[in-house]
């Protein structure tokens, strides 16, 4: 009998897709054993990529993090002029750009898959955004306890509560989980993204309008590292209109 061989290998891919563990090891008729062998090696092909890039993501920012003091330094020396102010105010947002690579590279490092209290997560983001002097609720039905990367996983959130912070007055946060996939909407009633630049927003560095973020130093990845953990959990974000006028943000995650 090879269903069970295959069905093991089924889960083992399945779990990889999630961005889980696996324990697996090719059992079965020689077939089903060959087609266990070339899923791991096509797993540490995946893994070696991901590390490379983490490395490299890295190595790029703090060499360029070199330069931006250099240029610091040299700033500082220069006479206070408009164009020094200005050069000054680019550099100071380049920081900025290196600094948020660098935590991602640095957060997204060796953390494995755990149980985790998603509606605890919600009710943290909750009281913080109240704390701010929004109003906010926050609910959630289904099984709370999911297994995810969690310290990744509330960086998606806090990516995705913090615009909706930035641009609402009011924030609901929604969960659900059926059994098969968690839903998690963070609603707003800001001022929203129109259709046709939903897809753009997520694109690293992408502000919509250059004005409304001239506050602190947003760089404009906040979105895309959302995605990226949340594809990397297997799940996706998608931007709609929240029934609140604002920004709906949509995660989805298989369980
Ligand atoms: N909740 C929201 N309401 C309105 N606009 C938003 C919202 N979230 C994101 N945006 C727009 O999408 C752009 C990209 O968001 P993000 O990737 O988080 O970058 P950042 O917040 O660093 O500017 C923002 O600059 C903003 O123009
Ligand atoms: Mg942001």
């Amino acid at each position: 009998n090879q269903i069970r061989p295959i069905l093991r290998l089924a889960r083992a891919a399945e779990e990889f897709g999630k961005g889980r563990e696996v324990e697996f090891s090719p059992r079965g008729a020689r077939e089903v054993r060959q087609a266990g062998a070339a899923f791991l090696e096509m797993k540490r092909r995946v893994e070696r990529a991901i590390e490379q890039r983490t490395t490299m993501l890295n190595g790029v920012s703090h060499d360029l993090r070199t330069i931006i003091t250099r240029f610091k330094l040299s700033l500082a020396l220069m006479q206070d002029t408009p164009e020094a102010a200005e050069m000054k105010k680019d550099v100071d947002e380049m920081e900025h750009m290196l600094e948020a690579y660098l935590a991602f590279a640095r957060g997204d490092a060796g953390e494995t898959a755990a149980p985790t209290d998603v509606a605890a997560v919600l009710e943290d983001l909750r009281t913080d955004s109240a704390r701010r002097g929004l109003t906010a609720e926050a609910s959630f039905s289904g099984r709370r306890q999911v297994t995810l990367r969690s310290a990744a996983f509330k960086r998606c959130l806090a990516n995705l509560v913090g615009n909706a912070q930035r641009y609402g007055k009011r924030i609901e946060l929604s969960g659900e989980n059926d059994g098969r996939t968690l839903t998690i909407h963070i609603d707003d009633d800001g001022p929203g993204i129109p259709p046709e630049r939903r897809e753009d927003a997520f694109r690293p560095f992408y502000r919509l309008d250059e004005s409304r973020n001239q506050d602190e130093g947003h760089s404009g990845l906040g979105l895309a590292i959302a995605r990226d953990i949340a594809r990397s959990h297997g799940g996706d974000i998608r931007l709609d209109a929240s029934p609140l006028g604002g920004l709906r943000a949509t995660v989805t995650l298989p369980v």
